[in-house]
């Protein structure tokens, strides 16, 4: 039986499995519409995430915004995101193999509960654990790949466009495509 997004949710609230819960503010579970078809996994929370409680919320999240409504995606109407993992790495460093082991079943029960058709990875990290280890972002990023019945796809972090504008158009065409597949299945 799956488990529920809120059955998921508040197991993760009180969550010890490592050592993140004894810095974390707050758990960031996930955000959006939990019937969407296309599902977004992003890295880890940083810093705005860690006190709200809640995953792009800061200037990525704000772009990332911008970019999904542009090619007809929003929160509130037809994606969910997630995280990799639920709670906020010190310094942002990249999560350790055992903090995503700690956090998979989290990310395994949303994607099963959420049973989107399309995952989009957000970034290296979480396209190279998610789609292959030797993902590479700038090469692979739009390619659809079919795993156990859902549409993967790798695109650009937001955090990187932030810093490497010249990606910008690449990772819009990117999100596009996945709104045509979307409209293909409907
Ligand atoms: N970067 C991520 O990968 N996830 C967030 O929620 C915020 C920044």
């Amino acid at each position: 039986m799956t488990t529920t997004l809120e059955e998921l949710r508040c197991r993760a609230q009180s969550c010890t499995a490592c050592a993140l819960s004894e810095t974390r503010t707050k758990v960031v579970f996930g955000a959006g519409n939990p019937a969407a078809k296309v599902m977004l996994i992003g890295e880890a929370p940083g810093a705005n995430e860690d006190l709200r409680g809640e995953p792009f919320v800061g200037r990525a999240g704000v772009l990332l915004d911008k970019m999904l409504l542009a090619a007809g995606f929003s929160r509130s109407e037809n994606i969910y995101i997630a995280n990799m993992i639920k709670c906020r790495p010190p310094e942002n460093r990249d999560p350790t193999p055992d903090e995503t082991a700690a956090c998979g079943s989290f990310l395994r029960g949303q994607i099963a509960a959420v049973a989107p058709k399309i995952i989009v990875c957000l970034g290296r990290i979480a396209a190279q654990a998610m789609i292959s280890p030797d993902f590479r972002v700038t090469k692979e990023h739009g390619v659809f790949r079919e795993k156990g019945g859902i549409l993967y796809m790798g695109t650009f972090h937001p955090a990187l466009l932030l810093r490497s504008p010249s990606y910008k158009p690449d990772a819009f065409a990117d999100l596009l495509a996945v709104r045509q597949r979307v409209a293909s299945q409907d």
